[in-house]
């Protein structure tokens, strides 16, 4: 089956690029920028990745991304990332960063708008992983923060396909960000939100209605409403789950738990992702090997989860009709 998942390809919806921040990489761009980290070696960095809940995760999370300063270095984190996905059959990703991280150290938009979108650029020519990108707000912060990055964003508008909402999300509802998904939703952008990992299935239930979102990140928390299921499979909403993360931050005690394998017998859309790859201890091989390993999945429902990113994500028809014939040819030849 190992093998069958390498093979397998695969469409990524929810990966944030500062989360593919690899501790080697961190270590040589912080050295050549002249900035220490707190901790004095890569095991001793790679240690600290021991989270009980979200919030432990993202004050490291948060720490790293100091190191981040020119141009190059945006460029380099995200080309590496690009490398690790064209290693697990990765067509197409449509991935998330955090312009606030970067703003409020005094880091210009620009600088990390560029650097990410020349290593995606060359990552389509040179590996053929073709990519999006998702302008994502950081939710612990003021809505008003929130309206300065997406006007700050205006110039670069043909960048970005979406916004997205991420970061603590217990007591940081949707509610509190509607009018900058108005504002988005009135240029076009598609959107997303993360919804349902630590908070309550009301906050789902709110990003759908006040956010309008049209793909879900995480979702887990929909388990505990029959009728929020229901509208999920009826409306066709896409949900990017993340098994290894889910794991790691304790949003289940055991991929056992996991409830992926319910979603998809229910007919949801659900997504296979990495949300962080390295920090949570795997890209998407892993992810699809861990749940297949504790829930039984079948090579059918392996098609499934990866036929539903195909539908689900913004590349072009044509795109959305070769990664298609690709996964029919899989599930025949292999
Ligand atoms: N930022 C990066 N990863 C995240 C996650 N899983 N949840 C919320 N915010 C995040
Ligand atoms: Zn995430």
């Amino acid at each position: 089956m190992k093998k069958r998942i390498e093979s397998l390809p695969k469409i990524e919806l929810h990966l944030h690029i500062e989360g593919t921040f690899e501790p080697e990489l961190m270590f040589e761009i912080g050295k050549r920028n002249n900035i220490a980290l707190p901790y004095s070696s890569i095991e001793e960095l790679r240690k600290a990745y021991d989270f009980n809940n979200l919030q432990d995760f993202l004050d490291i999370y948060y720490a790293g991304c100091n190191v981040l300063q020119k141009e190059k270095d945006f460029y380099d984190l995200t080309y590496a990332y690009f490398e690790k996905a064209k290693e697990n059959n990765v067509l197409h990703a449509e991935i998330f960063f955090d312009p606030q991280s970067h703003t409020d150290r005094g880091i210009a938009f620009e600088i990390v708008v560029n650097g990410i979108t020349k290593a995606m650029d060359d990552a389509e020519r040179n590996l053929g992983v073709s990519s999006k990108l998702i302008l994502s707000f950081l939710r612990h912060l003021r809505e008003a923060a929130a309206i300065d990055i997406l006007k700050m964003a205006e110039p670069f508008r043909d960048k970005f396909i979406a916004i997205g909402l991420d970061s603590s999300e217990l007591g940081n509802p949707p509610d509190k960000f509607r009018k900058v998904y108005e504002m988005a939703a009135a240029q076009n952008y598609k959107r997303v939100a993360h919804a349902g990992e630590e908070g309550p299935a009301e906050y789902i239930w709110d990003s759908l209605s006040m956010l309008k979102i049209n793909r879900l990140d995480h979702g887990n928390r929909a388990m505990e409403d029959p009728r929020l299921l229901a509208e999920l499979m009826h409306r066709k909403i896409g949900l990017t789950l993340c098994p290894l993360s889910n794991l790691k931050l304790k949003v289940v005690n055991d991929m056992k738990l996991h409830p992926i394998k319910k979603m998809l017998d229910f007919g949801i859309k659900v997504t296979v992702n990495s949300d962080d790859p390295a920090y949570f201890g795997g890209y998407m091989n892993d992810n699809f090997i861990a749940i297949t390993e504790a829930l039984d999945i079948s090579v059918d429902d392996l098609y499934k989860l990866s036929r539903n990113a195909m539908e689900v994500c913004w590349a072009t028809a044509e795109q959305k009709k070769i990664f298609k014939t690709k996964l029919d040819n899989w599930l025949l030849i292999d």
